[in-house]
């Protein structure tokens, strides 16, 4: 079937119901198969600091939380556990913080390059907004990747949201990145306050304009400690919408990278990420982050994996991937749009 990828087909899409909905689901894990295979890969993710100096509405690390308590995984102890990554079908580790000085670039850099150097792992970071030369910095020690979402395609939402950071400004770190031939990846959150349908289509759109190698998407959950916290997920009678975004995105962007995220597994818990990966996503992100610190990088409450530990994660997810008839995927899965080009 041909589609024009215009809103008119987004907007269908996330209005669908009954037949026209498993129809949908249907055709996102056929097209994911045909573009993606069924290899699932595997990308551990180690929440290497806490400490941020933004105020991001929604999120629970935000510097005004008092609530939390902030730490810095030591380089040695983040360099013991991606040892352990290959050994457990993880061919990518994710490097994700809060936005601040937490690590000096240098002192960052310096660890891309040991992680480089020490393992066979292809290295993502995710860390906010950084200056050009950082980036570049980071490329030339070796980073593969990098995630920054766009989080809302709306810019008045997006400064509402964001106090410290204008949407303009995250697109064009996305556009310096691509520049320096980083893979980048991006995305937003489902049902934010204030999102509309018309917004969240305009979300995916946006993500195909920007011909993104990889791309998260997860549900908006509203956590206490945040200005946010009295408000509800604009889906939050409709939860189905969180699978149909995610289902027309893969329609929209046939050979991205997309995860199945974490907060998929908190809105539907122990399930939504299987649902996810059979309703157009091919990669899942277990928690690898040492279990002492896992508590305190609650982002969302009710967040999965909060008290197991790396290795109970590591297979869990790989029981999970064959309890849906995939496999695990292996090499680095860098973008495949990146090959083609
Ligand atoms: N609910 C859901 N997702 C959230 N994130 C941050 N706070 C929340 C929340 N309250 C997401 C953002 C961010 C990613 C790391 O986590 O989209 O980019
Ligand atoms: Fe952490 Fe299943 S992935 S317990």
């Amino acid at each position: 079937m041909t589609h024009s990828f215009d809103k008119e087909f987004a907007l269908r899409g996330l209005s669908a119901t009954g037949q026209e909905l498993s129809d949908l689901y249907r055709e996102a894990d056929s097209l994911r198969r045909q573009t993606m295979s069924d290899a699932v890969y595997i990308r551990g993710i180690i929440e290497f600091s806490n400490v941020c100096h933004n105020d991001c509405l929604y999120c629970g690390i935000r510097a005004g939380n008092r609530n939390v308590t902030r730490y810095v995984i030591p380089a040695e102890e983040i360099m013991a556990t991606v040892r352990q990554m290959p050994g457990m079908g993880q061919t990518t580790v994710v490097l994700q913080s809060g936005e601040s000085q937490a690590y000096s670039d240098q002192e960052f850099g310096q660890l891309i390059e040991r992680i480089k150097t020490e393992t066979s792992l292809a290295v993502t970071v995710s860390a906010g907004n950084r200056p050009r030369d950082v980036y570049r910095y980071w490329k030339e020690c070796g980073m593969d990747r990098y995630l920054i979402r766009f989080e809302t395609s709306d810019p008045k939402l997006f400064h509402y949201l964001h106090p410290d950071c204008l949407l303009s400004e995250r697109l064009n770190c996305l556009h310096v990145l691509r520049e320096l031939g980083v893979q980048a990846g991006s995305g937003f959150m489902i049902g934010v306050p204030g999102e509309t349908l018309d917004i969240l289509a305009d979300n995916i759109l946006l993500c195909r304009e920007l011909e993104l190698d990889m791309i998260g998407i997860g549900p908006f959950i509203p956590h206490p400690d945040t200005p946010l916290a009295e408000e509800k997920n604009a889906y939050a009678s409709d939860s189905e919408m969180f699978f149909k975004a995610l289902a027309v995105l893969r329609l929209f962007n046939p050979d991205a990278h997309i995860p199945a995220t974490t907060a998929f597994d908190a809105v539907f818990p122990g399930k939504g990420r299987n649902l996810a990966l059979q309703r157009g996503a091919n990669v899942f992100m277990p928690n690898s982050t040492p279990a002492q610190y896992r508590e305190h990088y609650q982002l969302y409450p009710g967040k999965p994996c909060i008290a197991e530990t790396s290795d109970q994660c590591a297979h869990c997810v790989l029981a999970r991937i064959r309890a849906i008839d995939r496999t695990i995927g292996t090499g680095p899965g860098h973008s495949i749009r990146q090959k083609s080009k």
